[in-house]
């Protein structure tokens, strides 16, 4: 046992999800997020852990780039890299594009860059240890998957929306109705005419949004 596990100092949520899943492996198990009235049903659903997306949405994000044939892609908030290699593995199998993964945790972003260099599909992948709010990515963004700090999600979309491609996607995770504040954010964002939203009934809620300016 760690001695900061001993001495009861509290350990931060994902570096005690990440030490889970290294203890045990990647394993699925039934998605246990509270039923919705959206989602009344959510153990129909799986995942390998509470800060990956459900499998199923990673399963849609690659459909999404072998759908939609991205050139850019940003995401904000890597974790353990899953959601980035699924998305690098729909770049793979179109043949082009590249994904920029941003993760600010210094010790999560270690584990992500290993599973990157470990994967098939490192070479369609730029992975940064910066926050979200600070990166720089140069170039039009076709596709923009906003899953880091439920709090910051707004701020990053309001800060990638004038690179964004109006004819790209954006996705927001997190935005069931009970944990709110990623679904509110969504829908102050279509109120203000900024976003139009599709609220995707999966057990986390998935924000499916294209930007209005530009859309002819
Ligand atoms: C929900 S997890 C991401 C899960 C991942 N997208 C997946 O599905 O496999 C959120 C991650 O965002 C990171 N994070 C939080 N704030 C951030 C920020 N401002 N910039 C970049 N990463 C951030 C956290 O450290 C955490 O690892």
């Amino acid at each position: 046992m760690g001695l900061r596990r001993l001495f009861g100092k509290k350990e931060k949520q994902e570096h005690r999800i990440m030490r889970q899943v290294m203890e045990r492996g990647e394993k699925l198990q039934p998605e246990y997020h509270r039923p919705t009235p959206e989602c009344p049903h959510p153990d129909r659903w799986s995942m390998y852990d509470s800060m990956t997306a459900e499998f199923e949405v990673l399963e849609f994000l690659k459909t999404l780039v072998t759908t939609a044939k991205p050139e850019l892609i940003v995401e904000t908030g890597s974790f353990m890299g899953a959601s980035t290699l699924w998305l690098a593995q729909g770049l793979k199998e179109n043949g082009f594009g590249k994904i920029v993964s941003c993760e600010y945790d210094p010790v999560v972003f270690a584990k992500a860059q290993d599973k990157v260099n470990q994967s098939s599909v490192k070479d369609w992948i730029d992975l940064r240890n910066e926050s979200s709010l600070d990166m720089k990515v140069d170039g039009q963004i076709d596709l923009l998957f906003s899953d880091s700090d439920m709090p910051i999600r707004e701020q990053e979309v309001r800060r990638y929306l004038p690179q964004v491609n109006p004819y790209g996607l954006i996705l927001m995770h997190d935005a069931s109705s009970h944990l709110r504040q990623v679904r509110d954010a969504a829908l102050k964002l279509e109120r203000e005419g900024l976003i139009s939203v599709v609220l995707l009934p999966t057990p986390r809620g998935l924000v499916v949004a294209q930007k209005r300016e530009g859309r002819k």
